[in-house]
């Protein structure tokens, strides 16, 4: 535990062995909702990375995974209100059921901004999961079909969650020292 990631965290809010029990249940749910496989994943890099990675391993159906690069954030810890597409190439979505999966749903504007644009690119159906959703007022509005967990309105890291590109490779979510910011 005498790490120097470690040393900047205030405190363990959930932990790998409870994460990973969630994760268990949550791709219970998305197996039994999607009998049939045939979905289309797609990822928003880098937060949903860790969480992806994990919880997909637990679906047993055949998936095509997609990511997509989007930017709401800017660095700091207040999102910035503008959801900005940084990928020249956007997936080929006409006709797909879609996943898209996100690491924490705050204002809800990346999530809403995203579902529009797969629906506008002609998704047959958008369904969305997060790991984290914030015990919030949204700016938009949206909620995810699949959250594990819901946690209160504070900065958090770890578990592909990052403060200035840092502590994504956190095995669990942490809040940060105020003087780690
Ligand atoms: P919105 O506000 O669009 O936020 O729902 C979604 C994106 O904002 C980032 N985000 C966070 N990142 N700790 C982080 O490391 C947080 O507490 C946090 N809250 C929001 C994240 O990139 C997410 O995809």
């Amino acid at each position: 535990m005498h790490s120097p990631v470690r040393n900047d965290i205030e405190r363990v809010l959930i932990d790998e062995a409870v994460i990973g029990k969630r994760l268990d249940s949550m791709a219970a749910d998305i197996e039994h909702d999607f009998p049939e496989g045939r979905l289309l994943v797609i990822i928003l890099l880098k937060g949903a990375l860790v969480f992806a990675a994990d919880l997909l391993r637990r679906v047993p159906h055949l998936l095509e995974i997609e990511c997509l690069n989007v930017a709401s954030y800017h660095g700091g810890t207040e999102s910035s209100g503008k959801v900005d597409f940084l990928d020249r190439h956007f997936p080929e979505v006409r006709g797909r059921r879609v996943l898209l999966l996100d690491d924490i749903l705050d204002t809800g504007r990346t999530l809403r901004a995203v579902q529009d644009r797969l629906l506008t690119e002609g998704a047959a159906e958008v369904r969305t999961g997060v790991l984290l959703a914030k015990d919030k007022a949204r700016a938009e509005e949206v909620e995810a079909d699949y959250v594990g967990f819901e946690i209160e309105d504070e900065f958090v890291v770890g578990y592909g969650l990052d403060f200035m590109g840092r502590y994504r490779n956190l095995p669990y979510i942490g809040v940060l020292k105020r003087s780690a910011i």
